[in-house]
């Protein structure tokens, strides 16, 4: 018999476990729908914030030797404006959405849910990696207490299944986590990217015009992987992986970790949409060889030793 590949997270029923990380691919409906057609459990939206943004001149992004590294600036629409991207995706026939919103204040995070809630998705996700208004040059994501308050007044605000998407820009990555589940979150995704910079050696400028930005791709699975495994140790509520996947052997390393879906982004960027097909069969080919009948049989597995 075939193995199941079907997941369920926070209610949210997935035909498998992988989805797009947000904002590699999730500008516009037509885009969400080609990473749907490639076989995908759930599509992220690009972040989305209350107000449109043009994100910053380019340089965005630049290819480092052991990953990419981006500073965006949060480019998109504005959430009101992204309604009609979802109803695109929707009539493609894109059955799970996921929406992904930020904000500069607990307020702000709770009138773009409401907003993403409207526009029909399927869950939320709260990207914490975003400038906090009140203390300039920390992330909102790197205050417990601050992620804590923004979790309750969304939770507050909507009924959809919640996830936090956790940077890993911390000491302890754990404590945010905590924070998150004492405040009602559904789910954790961890993680986003990884602050860092590259200069050129002949003109001696930092490489981005924002000068530091963010990493990912095959650099950062071992620190992806830590995170997982240890909110999942940590914490109930499901955990969904995110960092540096590249092949189905980097899926099932985040499901043993403690993973119950994983998300993937950078990998499309060197292997295009034919990574998801790839990943499948590779997970599937592994719970045939190991006499498991779902993923759910591997989700900690390594917390045993
Ligand atoms: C070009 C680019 C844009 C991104 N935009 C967003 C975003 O809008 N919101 C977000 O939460 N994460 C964003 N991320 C982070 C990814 O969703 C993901 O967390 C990170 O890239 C690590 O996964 P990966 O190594 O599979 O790419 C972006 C990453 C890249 C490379």
């Amino acid at each position: 018999m075939r193995p199941d590949l079907t997941v369920n997270i926070a209610g949210l029923k997935l035909r498998n476990p992988t989805m797009v990380s947000a904002g590699v691919l999730g500008l516009s409906g037509l885009s969400l729908s080609r990473v749907w057609d490639a076989g995908v459990g759930a599509v992220v939206s690009k972040s989305l914030g209350l107000q449109s943004r043009k994100g910053y001149s380019n340089p965005t992004i630049v290819d480092v030797s052991c990953g990419i590294l981006n500073a965006m600036g949060l480019p998109n629409p504005g959430v009101k404006d992204y309604v009609n991207e979802i109803q695109i995706a929707r009539s493609n026939g894109v059955k799970v959405i996921i929406g992904s919103i930020y904000g500069g204040s607990p307020k702000e995070f709770s009138e773009a849910a409401k907003i993403i809630e409207a526009s029909g998705v399927n869950a939320v996700e709260l990207n914490l990696s975003c400038p906090n208004v009140e203390d300039v040059g920390l992330e909102i994501g790197q205050d417990p207490n601050l992620v804590s308050a923004v979790v309750n007044a969304v939770k507050r605000s909507i009924r959809l299944p919640v996830f936090a998407k956790l940077t890993p820009n911390i000491s302890n990555i754990k404590v945010l986590a905590k924070a998150a589940e004492d405040a009602g979150i559904d789910g954790v995704v961890a993680i986003n990217t990884v602050r860092a910079m590259a200069i050129d050696i002949d003109t001696g400028r930092p490489l981005l015009s924002n000068k530091i930005g963010g990493l990912s791709g095959p650099a950062i699975k071992p620190i992806a992987v830590r995170c997982v495994y240890e909110i999942a140790k940590t914490v109930k509520v499901p955990v969904i992986g995110c960092g540096g996947i590249m092949n189905w052997k980097d899926v099932v390393e985040f499901l043993l970790a403690g993973a119950s879906a994983v998300q993937i982004g950078t990998a499309i960027a060197y292997k295009n949409f034919a990574v998801f097909g790839q990943v499948l069969k590779g997970v599937e080919q592994y719970l045939v060889k190991k006499g498991y009948s779902n993923i759910g049989d591997v989700v900690g597995l390594s917390h045993k030793y």
